[in-house]
Formats: structure tokens, sequence, C-alpha cells
């Protein structure tokens, strides 16, 4: 079977196609347009999506050396984004499908970021997943294929937003995850005792007295202290931040008593949480998955092998499908 999957949610044009548990190709056009503004502009995104999509959509296929002829099932994401994003990328998807006379099938973003686990490592259940992007952090058990509980969630901003809002308190560029991670490589992650909001309460998260707290004490410290020590700053929030989401994830391991755990979500590109999920693995013999750099942020290949799965249960959508902009 060929999937081909398309996706653009957020500030990413990208397709990707999946045969037979293989990807053949993950083509991604990132949108540079925003980094000036400090954060996306929705109505820009769907703009520079509808510039790129065709583009993208035929690299991907070139690469997979496909035609449109032999695509068995498009897959597309519908949601949670930015709905004027969304749209491109449904109606591109629905344009071909009704082109080619292909079926078609809506993927959950979030729930991708999870399978996308699945494009490299066997497929298990039961496992506890934890998605931490720009928009979501939020922890889940997950029974079987598409039987999601949520355990826990942030109460306010996302692992990921935290990132950026204090990387851009630190005057780095958007999205300041990734350069906060490559900072904090040289630091000292006990050069600050920064909060670890709600780490021993239940499973939700919260970040934002994290944001604050680096606020202050950046204001109390000054902009030449704060240049000076910008390592080990990044390197004490990125603890910070990674403690609390191995601790919620260990509690709902234990919790839900499994074996298989799932890290998913831009985030879990981030260095530290990766060595720190290895050692957890080690040190309590669980098998944890994390996907491979290029499936953890926003991508097409995580759409289209969630697609694969759908069509194998026998999902399908037809050309009625709705984006829709938040989490259910
Ligand atoms: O999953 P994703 O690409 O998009 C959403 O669905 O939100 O996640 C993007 C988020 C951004 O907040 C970005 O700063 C963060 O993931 N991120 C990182 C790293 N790479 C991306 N955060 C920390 N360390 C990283 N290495
Ligand atoms: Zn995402």
């Amino acid at each position: 079977m060929n999937v081909l999957g398309i996706e653009s949610s957020c500030d990413e044009t990208a397709a990707a196609v999946w045969k037979d548990g293989e990807i053949l190709s993950n083509i991604i056009a990132s949108q540079s347009i925003h980094e000036q503004f400090g954060g996306v502009v929705p109505e820009l995104a769907s703009r520079a999506h509808h510039k790129t999509i065709w583009k993208t959509v035929q690299q991907a296929l070139v690469e997979a050396e496909i035609s449109m002829n032999e695509v068995d099932v498009i897959a597309v994401a519908q949601g949670p984004g930015l709905i004027g994003s969304l749209l491109v990328g449904l109606s591109f998807a629905k344009g071909l499908a009704l082109t080619y006379q292909k079926p078609i099938i809506g993927v959950n973003h979030i729930d991708a970021h999870l399978y996308a686990n699945f494009i490299e490592h066997n497929e298990v259940y039961p496992f506890v997943g934890l998605i931490v992007s720009g928009g979501h952090t939020r922890l889940v058990y997950v029974k079987k294929a598409f039987h999601h509980e949520v355990l826990g969630e942030t109460r306010d901003d996302a692992a990921g937003e935290a990132f950026d809002k204090i990387g851009k308190i630190l005057g780095l560029p958007y999205p300041a995850g990734p350069v906060v991670d490559m900072l904090a490589k040289e630091g000292n992650p006990e050069f600050h005792d920064f909060p670890r909001s709600m780490i021993n309460k239940g499973l939700d998260f919260s970040f934002s007295g994290l944001k604050t707290s680096v606020l202050y004490y950046t204001q109390e410290k000054g902009e030449e202290f704060v240049q000076q020590n910008l390592n080990d700053i990044c390197a004490s929030v990125s603890a910070a931040i990674t403690d609390v989401l191995v601790a919620k994830l260990r509690r709902a391991v234990k919790k839900k008593d499994v074996e298989h755990v799932m890290l998913a979500g831009g985030v879990s590109a981030n260095s530290m949480l990766r060595k720190k999920m290895n050692k957890l693995s080690e040190k309590r013999g669980l098998n944890v998955m994390i996907p491979a750099l290029e499936y953890c942020t926003d991508n097409a290949a995580m759409i289209a092998v969630t697609g694969a799965l759908k069509a194998r249960e026998g999902v399908f959508d037809d050309l009625s499908l709705k984006p829709f902009s938040r989490v259910g």
C-alpha cells in the first residue's frame, strides 16, 4: 500500500510517501517568514502553504519514485492547528482525491506525533505516551491503536511554548527551543535552581510559573549577566523543564504499570530530555521509544504512517472532511 501524507497544520508545508512499513520520501518546506515576527503569523502561514504545497507534494512523489496513479490512500492533517493553514492542505488533498479518485483519511496531528514512533519501532500496546510540542503537552495511555485515555495535560503553556517564550526573554530567535537546547549543551544545569512547578503533584503540567521566574531572574541580574551566562541559564531552564516531564512520565508509567513508553512532538528532539529518557529506560527496564530527529518536529511522514494505521482499521473519510483548530 502506498500512502501519500500531507501536513500543513502550522508553519511547515510537508509531504511524504509511506510504502508497506517504509518511508520513501519526507519533504519539509519550513517557513522562515515568521522569524522576523517572533512567532507564527497565521495569515502569512496559509499564504506560504498555498505557494509551496504543490511543489512539496510533487517532490515527495518524485523522490519516492511513484506517480499519483500509484497512490492508494491520501492522508492529510485535519487538526488541531491553524484553520487557514489546515484548509490549504485539506483542500489540496481533496482536489487530489477527486481528480485521481483516491480515498482520503483525515489524521489528528497529535496522534500522528505519537505514531511517528511506529516508523522505526515495532507497533506495541499498551503504552504511555508523552506528547510535547509547541502547542501541546499531554500524557496519554494507549490501550490499542486510536484508543487514547488522557492522563494529564498542561494547565497553561505547552513545553515547547515554554522553551520558545523563555528563549524570547533571553533574546533568542524564534523558535527558541532548538537554540536553548544547543546552548544548554555547553552549560551547567545546576547553575540556577528554577522552579519545577507541580513536580510532586498529579499528572498535569504547568510551565507559566517557570517563564515568570526566568523573567524576574533576568530583570534582577541584568542584560550583561544574562549574556555572559547564557549557556548556564539555558542549561538550568532545560533541566527544570525536562525534570518535570520525566517525573510525570515516570508517575504515569507506575500508575498504568506499562513497559512501553513513547515520547513524541518537537520537544522530544531535546537532547537533555532524550538523555534522561534513556537513563530512565536503563534504570527501570522500560522500552522507551523516541522518534528519529526528523520525525520529532512537524513532518508528513507521521501523517502518512498514521493514515496507514487508520486504513488498516478501515477508517476512511470523504470529501466532507473539515479541519478543526483545537485539541478534543
Ligand atoms: O511538534 P512541533 O514541530 O510543532 C507543534 O506541533 O507544535 O513542535 C515545535 C516545538 C517548538 O516549540 C520548538 O521550540 C520545540 O518544539 N523544539 C524544541 C527542540 N526542537 C524543537 N524544544 C527543545 N529542544 C529542542 N531540541
Ligand atoms: Zn506538531
